[in-house]
């Protein structure tokens, strides 16, 4: 239910209470991610990381890409309020190793 919206949606702006949209055209080599509990999690942990004063509204997008390694890096795509209540989308990549479940932060910024 939740993973459910239309390019409609996001190509006008309007918000929609969806998490963790389903991608209709996946960046190669990367893949929809469809753990929207675990994505809202690194969400919030990457604006927490940033100590700007951000609160997530709501996630857009997400992808995540599975090199084989020993983590996966989720990239996600989020609306955040700053301090000055003014909103903005933000792109994030998150490394996530998964025996330690260590983050770390790779990317951060503002999206257009
Ligand atoms: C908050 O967001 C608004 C709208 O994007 C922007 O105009 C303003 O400069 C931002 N304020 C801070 C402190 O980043």
């Amino acid at each position: 239910m939740r993973m459910r919206t239309t390019s409609l949606l996001l190509a006008t702006g309007v918000i929609v209470a969806v998490i963790c949209a389903a991608v209709v055209t996946p960046t190669p080599r990367w893949k929809s991610s469809d753990d929207d509990l675990k994505i809202e999690e690194l969400a919030k942990w990457a604006l927490a990381e940033m100590k700007q004063g951000l609160q997530l509204i709501n996630v857009l997008r997400c992808e995540e890409q599975d090199q084989g390694g020993p983590g996966i890096i989720y990239r996600i795509m989020l609306d955040a309020l700053n301090r000055t209540g003014g909103m903005g989308h933000f792109t994030t990549d998150v490394y996530e190793e998964a025996a330690t479940k260590v983050r770390t932060l790779l990317y951060f910024g503002i999206a257009r």
